[in-house]
Parts: C-alpha cells; structure tokens; sequence
C-alpha cells in the first residue's frame, strides 16, 4: 500500500476521533497485531534487499507520526473529559448542607458540671480521690470500724482483703484533709460502687462529696448552704427537709429530702464533722469544726430530666443523651 495514502487515510481518522473510545480504537486499528502500520512492518521481508531499509525507515516515520499525533489528540480528549464532567457534576455551594451531628454531653456529666460552678463560685475548690480505694479511707477513717454494722449497709464489691471499689467520695474527704489541712471547703465528683440494682438503684452511680472546715462552723451554716444550692439547681424555692439520720462520721446527721410530684425524696446525706473523723486526720476538733454532704447526681439527674426510671440514664438511648 501507498504509505503516502496511508498517511492521508491516518490523518483523517484522528481526526475523527472524538473520545478516548475513538482513540483507543484506532491504536488498535494502525499498531495492533492486525494494525495496518504493523502488517507493513511484517511485510517488510517480502521486499528486497535493497528496497528494504528505506521502506523501513518510511515506515517507522509513519508510526511516529502516528504516536505523536494521538498523544496529543489524547491530551486534548483527555481535557475535553475533564470539563464535560466538571459541568455536568458542577456542585453548587449554596445549597443548604445537612449539618454534621455533633457529640453530647452526658445528663449526667452535665449536672456534674452545673452543681461544681456553683460551689466553684462559691469558694470550694475541686478534689479527686481513687475509685479502687483501701478499706482503711473507705471505712476506718470515717470512723467505720471493722464490726460496725454500717458496713453492712454499703454492699461492697471487694477487690481483696485491703482494697475495694469505693461505696460512697467521702474517702476524699480524710485524704483531702491529710493534704490540705484546716481551713478547708472542697468538693469532689465521681463514680461510686454498691451491689445493688432496681429501679432507683445502679451498682455504679455518682456522688459528689462536700466538705468544709473552719473555725466556729455550725449546723445552721451546712442547712443555709445546703438550702441555697438546691434553689439554684432548681431554679426554683423547693420544699427543703432535713430529716435526723445516722453517719458513722457526721454528727449530728441529717438526709435532705425534697419535695417531688410523688412525695418526699432523698437526695443527700449530710452533717457535722464527727470529731473523730476531724482527729484521725490530724486536725484539732477543739479549734475546728465542719460539715460535710453526699449528694447523689444520679438522684439529681432524674428529677432535673423529669425521668421515671434511673436506669435510662445508663442505657445509652440517643433520645436521652442528645437532649440539652
Ligand atoms: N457518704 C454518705 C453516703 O454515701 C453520704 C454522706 C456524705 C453523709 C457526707 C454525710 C456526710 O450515703
């Protein structure tokens, strides 16, 4: 065949070709096995010697003239691609977006929150003790010795003979005094252990402990201060009531219930420092006296979300966690 016809033929395919498909397509067309540059190569040994290398080289002109011209084809289809799809698949950026959902704070973390800004702003600075705790901070430094039937009540979990998972944060209040001295006004947040499960009982559930030391504080001081956070927690003057109850390490002792739609509920525990509490730490109960107060978050929680059941408050039900 006439190359110079070839050529023509060649030139009028590109082109033609209009997509890489097309493009694709005549590679195979001239440079495939069958392709008609390739043929020619093959065919090369038909002729004779002498005619030989000059077809050959007419030839190689031919398929580099062939890959030039489809790169550059390629490049320009490839460009081509490009911005049909960037038109067709342009994205408009004002369209609304749906929004990323975020994250929640736990009911309960955030009550935890709420209740320390209040003491925090009203002096008491924050403590943290160890949820493994020795029996010795989480009964006899509290004035709890080993026969004493108070150590029934808090059904233990026991991680050995000396250690256990703390049943209520007033632990932190003899470590905190061993760290503090008097004068003292501290609270402290966190997760307790009980062997205990119904409905208004969790085998973990969160305290926060209160505990201030000074000179001349009173019973009358620990109502004031009690009555007035409730107020703010609520938003609202509730029907407070200290009722007489027994601490092996407040004296006296005291529950405060308050008012809910079915009747009196116990939300804390609270007293006066028992001076044998105040000794063992080291602290002179002539020259220093102090309330102290376990309030249950757990308790607080249920009554500021309005729940029935405190175990929601563990199932993890997005419908609860995510409100505000
Ligand atoms: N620790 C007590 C409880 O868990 C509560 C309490 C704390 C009582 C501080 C008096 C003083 O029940």
């Amino acid at each position: 065949m006439d190359l110079k016809q070839l050529k023509k033929q060649l030139s009028k395919d590109l082109n033609k070709a209009s997509n890489s498909k097309d493009l694709q397509d005549l590679k195979i067309k001239y440079l495939g096995k069958k392709g008609r540059i390739s043929l020619l190569s093959k065919d090369l040994g038909k002729l004779s010697q002498s005619e030989r290398p000059k077809a050959g080289k007419a030839i190689n002109l031919l398929k580099k003239f062939f890959e030039e011209q489809s790169q550059i084809l390629s490049k320009e289809i490839e460009q081509q691609e490009i911005n049909a799809i960037l038109e067709t698949e342009s994205i408009d950026i004002s369209l609304p977006v749906e929004s990323e959902k975020l994250g929640n704070l736990h009911p309960i973390t955030k009550t935890i929150d709420k209740i320390c800004q209040y003491f925090i702003s009203r002096g008491y600075s924050i403590e943290d003790g160890p949820e493994i705790e020795s029996e010795y901070f989480n009964f006899d430094a509290l004035n709890i010795p080993k026969d004493h039937p108070a150590r029934d009540m808090h059904d233990t979990f026991y991680v050995d003979a000396e250690m256990l998972l703390r049943t209520h944060t007033s632990p932190v209040q003899i470590r905190s005094i061993l760290k503090s001295k008097a004068p003292l006004k501290i609270i402290c947040p966190g997760k307790v252990y009980r062997s205990d499960a119904d409905q208004t009982h969790t085998p973990m559930f969160h305290q926060i402990e209160g505990l201030l030391i000074d000179e001349k504080v009173n019973f009358g001081n620990l109502k004031h201060e009690l009555t007035e956070f409730l107020n703010y927690f609520f938003g609202k003057k509730l029907k407070v009531r200290f009722r007489p109850s027994y601490f092996p390490f407040t004296e006296p002792s005291a529950e405060v219930d308050i008012m809910d739609k079915k009747g009196w509920l116990e939300i804390m525990g609270c007293g006066m420092v028992h001076p044998n509490v105040l000794k063992e730490a080291g602290v002179d109960p002539k020259k220093y006296s102090g309330f102290a107060f376990g309030l249950g978050i757990e308790r607080m929680t249920k009554l500021d979300y309005q729940m029935d059941d405190m175990r929601l408050l563990f199932e993890n039900d997005l419908r609860l966690i995510s409100q505000s």
